[in-house]
């Protein structure tokens, strides 16, 4: 079973975005360490990017009705959307919560995230490390 990747809007264009928060990578970048780490541990993994509430909700159900595992970085919609949220929860298999940042270090809005609660659990603040910890997690939770 492939673990579907999924990121969220803004996450294409990191190496236009506060590098003190999310280090030089780009995109094509993070999503290369994401598969070479994957494949060092002998998993696949399906990695989609959109900036779109709509399109992600689309992927979550197709992911719910596979019973496929996710990690995700929700990146802004983390903090506010509810909709994500209701569409996770009809996932059966685990789900992993990873942000490059730490958001409990910025702004208070992203103190928030209304995802937390109904994932599996949450690795934030790593990096590009975030997504490596959620696979090894990942390895460890579905085999
Ligand atoms: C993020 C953190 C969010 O607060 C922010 O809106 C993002 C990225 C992260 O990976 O650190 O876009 O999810």
């Amino acid at each position: 079973m492939k673990i579907l990747v999924l990121n969220g809007p803004n996450l294409s264009r990191l190496d236009l975005r506060e590098q003190n928060h999310y280090g030089e990578f780009d995109y094509p970048q993070l999503k290369k360490a994401i598969e070479d780490k994957a494949k060092a541990l002998g998993i696949e993994v399906e990695i989609k990017q959109s900036d779109s509430e709509s399109e992600l909700i689309s992927w979550i159900h197709e992911a719910a009705d596979k019973k496929q595992p996710v990690i995700f970085n929700p990146a802004a919609f983390t903090h506010y959307s509810y909709a994500i949220r209701d569409a996770v929860t009809m996932l059966t298999a685990p789900v992993i919560e990873v942000h490059l940042s730490n958001p409990l270090s910025r702004e208070e809005f992203r103190h928030t995230s209304v995802i937390s609660g109904v994932v599996k659990g949450s690795i934030a603040g790593f990096g590009v490390e975030s997504y490596n910890l959620a696979l090894i997690a990942m390895q460890k939770l579905v085999g």
